[in-house]
């Protein structure tokens, strides 16, 4: 609850924090009335008690009909939506400005030097970073549920307000188990069937520890590699702030300490099957996705490669030579996925070798993007064309071909968990969002994907090649540049 200010004529009452639906609506019915933005005070719980209590309620203004509301871009609802999730006390002020801004300059979004667009801008890339990190430490802890079963339990304390806008992401990933997430001013409870939020909670309510605690000491202390250790890098994509919450953080400052004279050890060892450790870490984190519903044992990339080898989902098995998956680093911040593999990639088994591949490899050059730092894929995983004579001529898949292959982009995207995943033209962006997508529309900023994960859309490298003309051709490449500088900026800052 905030105090009203002197000089305030209406407060604005909203149900929580990042209450999106309330904003909305007090926000229609103070521009209908005329209110300008200094005017109002927003709260957050019941209205303010005592001094200030006068000043009249923004729910008292009526709402306008749909021929009154203001005119916005969806842009605007997109950038607001994740702006009023940002810790700054002026949130909602700011974007209420922006909104009466536009019925004046409706080109003002893009506007990238305005003071406000600016503002707003980096506090929505603030909130999709820690959105991202809400989805990436969070710890679930085994409890019995008060109904009977077991639930899931965590406790986080993110530093915007980010769970109303990340929840949907728990929904579909642990749809198979009850849980809940506990953060200081939120909850949001799954019961399988339904996602209901509610009120904040205190920290004792979140079970301390259970059998789990050791599976992810094991399973990190596995995975930790100290012949890659960056500190700084590792701090920044793991922050301290979020440790205290993370059973595996206890390892860190002895895996950190110990990380030179390891290095050097594994330099001088022989070469050696996988440690035990490492073995059972995999067993064990394979068995609890299991009983989680989630997608069999596939725990690793060559897990994956040997799953999906004998694909036949579809009937593009058939006349392709092989399964083409993506290759990157593990742990790519940036992925992105192409159409399918061509004639070139379908003999090499590698995606993007051929002459899109060059061609997008000279644009990544371009932008100062490393490949080998990247993820590269494709939304199908197997070449599909036609015979004639001694070619095979691409042809493009069809839905039902991508939506059998959406599986496997799936599973490289759980195991590889990139910050941001970028389509390379329609077949990727429908296979990501499951509908078909006008690229020029989508193309140039970055969103989400439906299942939460930060996502970009632009052209297919092959759209270039394809264009007649030099000119057009330098022109399109040099946009294509131009979005793969945002997304480098997105990814790196
Ligand atoms: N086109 C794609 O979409 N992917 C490849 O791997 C090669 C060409």
């Amino acid at each position: 609850m905030t105090a009203l200010a002197i000089g305030v004529r209406y407060s604005a009452e909203l149900e929580h924090a990042a209450d999106f639906r309330g904003f909305r609506d007090g926000v229609r019915r103070l521009w209908l009335a005329g209110v300008a933005p200094r005017d109002v005070a927003w709260t957050v719980g019941p209205p303010a008690q005592g001094l200030f209590e006068a000043a009249p309620s923004a729910s008292s203004l009526r709402a306008p009909r749909p021929e009154e509301a203001p005119r916005v871009p969806k842009a605007f609802v997109d950038l607001s939506r994740l702006v009023i999730c940002h810790k700054a006390p002026d949130r909602f002020a700011l974007a209420h400005r922006i909104l009466v801004r536009l019925q004046d300059e409706p080109t003002l979004l893009k506007v990238a030097t305005d003071p406000d667009i600016a503002r707003a801008e980096m506090m929505a890339k603030n909130v999709r970073r820690c959105s991202h990190k809400m989805k990436a430490f969070v710890r679930f802890r085994s409890t019995a549920d008060p109904d009977g079963g077991e639930r899931f339990v965590a406790w986080f304390e993110p530093e915007h307000h980010t769970l109303d806008l990340t929840a949907g992401f728990f929904e579909r990933r642990f749809a198979g188990m009850r849980w809940s997430i506990l953060t200081p001013d939120r909850s949001a409870h799954w019961d399988g069937a339904q996602l209901t939020m509610a009120g904040g909670a205190s920290k004792d309510l979140a079970p301390d520890g259970d059998i789990n605690e050791d599976l992810w000491r094991t399973y990190f202390g596995a995975i930790f590699n100290p012949a890659r250790l960056k500190v700084q890098t590792m701090q920044s994509e793991m922050p301290k702030r979020y440790w205290k919450n993370m059973p595996e953080a206890a390892l860190i400052q002895p895996l950190i300490r110990s990380a030179t004279q390891t290095t050097g050890d594994m330099i001088a060892a022989e070469p050696r099957a996988p440690a035990r450790s490492t073995r059972v870490a995999r067993e064990r984190l394979a068995e609890e996705r299991a009983v989680a519903g989630l997608s069999g044992s596939i725990a690793s990339l060559e897990d994956l490669a040997a799953a999906a080898r004998h694909c036949e989902r579809c009937p593009l098995h058939g006349p392709a030579t092989q399964t083409v998956l993506g290759e990157g680093p593990r742990d790519a911040p940036l992925m992105f996925v192409g159409e399918q593999p061509g004639d070139q990639e379908d003999i090499a088994g590698r995606p993007f070798v051929g002459p899109a591949g060059q061609l997008f490899d000279d644009a990544l050059e371009a932008a100062g993007i490393a490949r080998d730092k990247i993820f590269v894929t494709n939304a199908v995983k197997h070449f599909k064309f036609e015979p004639r004579g001694k070619r095979r001529i691409h042809q493009k898949p069809g839905l039902s071909e991508i939506d059998h292959c959406r599986f496997w982009l799936q599973e490289e995207r759980r195991l590889v968990r990139p910050q941001l995943t970028v389509a390379l033209g329609a077949t990727a962006a429908r296979s990501l969002s499951g509908k078909a997508v006008t690229i020029s529309k989508a193309r140039g900023r970055v969103m989400d994907w439906p299942d939460g994960g930060a996502g970009f859309v632009t052209v297919h490298p092959s759209y270039l090649l394809r264009l007649p003309g030099a000119e057009a051709r330098d022109n399109e490449m040099r946009r294509f540049i131009d979005d793969l500088n945002v997304i480098k900026e997105a990814v790196w800052g």
